[in-house]
């Protein structure tokens, strides 16, 4: 499984973050870091859910 981050659609919710903090990392002003990332096995439902709680759907679901 793997998160494709659309950086350029990140409004610095951070709710991402809170939902799944082992998942989504953050730059010092709140924002998703840039590069997609490869979710390790067993943390799938926690990639989704973060994904999910995106407001802005800047974290795209991919090979799942
Ligand atoms: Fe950005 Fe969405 Fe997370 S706006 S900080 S990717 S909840």
């Amino acid at each position: 499984m793997k998160i494709r981050v659309v950086k350029e659609k990140c409004a610095g919710h951070a709710r991402c973050w809170a939902q799944s903090p082992e998942i989504y990392d953050l730059d010092d002003e709140g924002y998703i870091l840039d590069g997609d990332i490869d979710v390790p096995e067993g943390q799938e439902r926690a990639a989704w859910l973060g994904a999910k709680s995106c407001p802005e759907r800047a974290l795209v679901i991919e090979d799942y």
